[in-house]
């Protein structure tokens, strides 16, 4: 089996790794240069993980979906994703990418972790507690996916009409935020332009040019930069006072 993640700042990758060191699945972050085409086509089975924006999928990953639309015809596809609170129908909505039948879903499952936006004053960040609180619960959450899926048992996430109804009310919300994020990153004059950012964005959407930081309208909303920079200078998508920086450790 192979697992194909995207994350901004670790807890998609913590979940996608989880899964493979419990299956044996190959993992790879869709940010690495693999012949990515020649990987589906030998794969029956494909897991993917990434977190959840408003009940929706990542741009990038949006787009990798696209860019493998053919070669994901009539397989079985496993669906992980990560969020903070609520994340209404997000694993359905990977599914929603294809059309009916494309791909046949035989699990997904939400997964709560920390919250990695640190530049809102909507939501708070974890305590360290609480993020050993998540780590454990997603640990036994995924135990459970993984034994399900050894013994066949379906279970879909995020399908049911609840999570739809909830997904249906936020959703909309998230073309208007990548079109913001895209059109401006705050960047204040703390900024040393050390180049951290840049080399970190996943959609190069930063750069360092004539000793001045810019941005070219291709940002991904992932919050790594945010959460990277060491003087708390750039502040993507919310634009608000960087708050504590979120790192991911277990
Ligand atoms: C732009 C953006 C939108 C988000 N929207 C939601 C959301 O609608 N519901 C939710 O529970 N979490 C939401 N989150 C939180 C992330 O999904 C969550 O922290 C996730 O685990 C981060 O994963 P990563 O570290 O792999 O990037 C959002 C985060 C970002 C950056
Ligand atoms: S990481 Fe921070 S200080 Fe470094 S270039 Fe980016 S915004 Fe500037
Ligand atoms: S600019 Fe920042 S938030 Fe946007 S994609 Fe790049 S690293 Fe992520």
């Amino acid at each position: 089996m192979i697992m194909f993640y995207f994350s901004g700042t670790g807890n998609s990758k913590y979940i996608a790794e989880l899964f493979c060191e419990k299956t044996d699945a190959r993992c790879y972050s869709i940010e690495e240069s693999f012949d990515f085409e020649e990987i589906i086509n030998a794969e029956e089975t494909l897991a993917f993980c990434y977190p959840v924006y408003m009940s929706r999928v990542p741009r990038i990953m949006r787009e990798f979906a696209a860019s493998h639309m053919e070669s994901l015809k009539n397989k079985k596809i496993i669906i992980f994703c990560t969020q903070m609170l609520l994340s209404g129908d997000g694993a359905r909505a990977f599914a929603a990418l294809f059309p009916r039948g494309h791909v046949n879903v035989i699990y997904a499952e939400h997964f709560f972790m920390p919250n990695n936006v640190s530049n809102s004053f909507i939501v708070p960040m974890a305590s360290e507690r609480l993020v050993k609180k998540y780590i454990r619960k997603s640990q036994r959450r995924m135990k459970n996916a993984c034994e399900n899926i050894k013994t066949g048992k379906i279970k879909k996430r995020g399908f049911n009409v609840f999570s739809q109804m909830l997904g249906f009310f936020q959703a909309p919300f998230l073309p208007w935020l990548e079109r913001k994020a895209n059109r401006y990153v705050k960047i204040t004059d703390d900024c040393t332009k050390c180049g951290i950012c840049v080399s970190c964005c996943p959609t190069k959407n930063l750069v360092c040019e004539s000793d001045a930081l810019t941005h070219k309208n291709n940002c991904t909303m992932c919050c790594r930069c945010l959460n990277k920079c060491p003087k708390k200078a750039i502040s993507p998508v919310f634009y608000g006072k960087v708050k504590k920086q979120y790192i991911f450790k277990v």
